[in-house]
């Protein structure tokens, strides 16, 4: 008999003007091999080219355990360091895609966001997650450091005290800690309210000019871990450019007429 065709590891789906991106490999707690990269890889680029009808994305995680438990461990055993930088430049690679998203991207976590399921995470915009989650950077413990930015982003978000104190000990948060320590933005008691809220916060961004979130997406990657100097002439590169925008001049005509505005779709 035929082979059974491989189920695809991650699934796009659109509903509305949300994309639903969800890495579907259980098995595995959704590892992210080489393929379930590619694929993430592909579902962000399918995502580009819907941009004008996308005014969010949410990354969740299948099975109901995990959000993502890390790179792939089982497909290391034996690995180059030749290999291990293209590994690590695949999921750069991923990470570079989702910050190139005009639209905002969610990391919705529920269950164990580890290792490069963590740095997954952080390439998103901001991270929502429920009471079971946890999260960590086990990689010292296998005798590996983060790879797919973890060492830049994690401290960018809870500070650099901090995250050196997550990746040395290699210890698991639970979402008490990660809520403090700013790396979850919101809690909700299950993966039902997880979905609700963030798409009640995409309903919220959809109201805004698309143009104006996309510029203001791309002044914050842009200016993440610049110099003061560097950062403001990004920011005023981005506030110039807005002038220039129908966005902008509808935003603030709707405003001064005390009426909605109706932004470019
Ligand atoms: N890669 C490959 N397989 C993984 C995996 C991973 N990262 N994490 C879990 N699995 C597999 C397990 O091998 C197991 O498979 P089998 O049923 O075939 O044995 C299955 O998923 C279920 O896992 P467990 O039986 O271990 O489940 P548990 O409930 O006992 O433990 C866990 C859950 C604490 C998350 C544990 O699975 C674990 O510690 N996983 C590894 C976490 C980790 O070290 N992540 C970092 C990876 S390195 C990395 O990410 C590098 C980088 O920065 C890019």
């Amino acid at each position: 008999p035929e082979p059974e065709p491989a189920r695809p590891e991650v699934d796009l789906a659109f509903d509305g003007d949300v994309a639903i991106v969800t890495i579907d490999r259980p098995k595995a707690l959704n590892a992210l091999s080489s393929s379930v990269l590619e694929a993430l890889d592909d579902a962000f680029a399918r995502i580009a080219d819907a941009a004008a009808s996308v005014r969010g994305v949410l990354v969740v995680g299948a099975g109901g355990r995990a959000f993502v438990a890390g790179a792939d461990i089982a497909g290391m055993a034996g690995a180059t360091p030749e290999e291990g930088r293209r590994s690590a430049e695949l999921g750069h690679r991923v990470a570079a895609r989702i910050e190139a998203c005009d639209a905002p991207v969610i990391a919705c976590v529920d269950g164990f966001a580890l290792g490069g399921g963590l740095e997954l995470a952080l390439a998103c915009d901001f991270i929502y997650a429920t009471d079971a989650s946890s999260f960590g950077q086990p990689e010292v413990r296998l005798g590996l450091i983060p790879g797919f930015g973890g060492t830049v982003r994690l401290p960018r978000v809870v500070g650099p005290a901090r995250a050196k104190e997550l990746i040395y000990s290699g210890r698991r948060i639970g979402i008490d800690e990660a809520v403090e320590a700013g790396l979850v933005v919101r809690r909700f008691a299950d993966r039902e309210a997880l979905l609700a809220g963030a798409r009640e916060t995409v309903a919220q961004i959809a109201q805004n000019s698309p143009v104006a979130v996309a510029n203001a997406k791309r002044v914050l990657v842009g200016a993440a871990g610049r110099s003061t100097d560097e950062a403001v002439a990004i920011e005023v590169g981005g506030f110039a450019e807005a002038f220039g925008t129908d966005d902008m001049r509808e935003g603030v005509a709707a405003f001064l007429e005390k009426r909605s505005p109706g932004f470019s779709s």
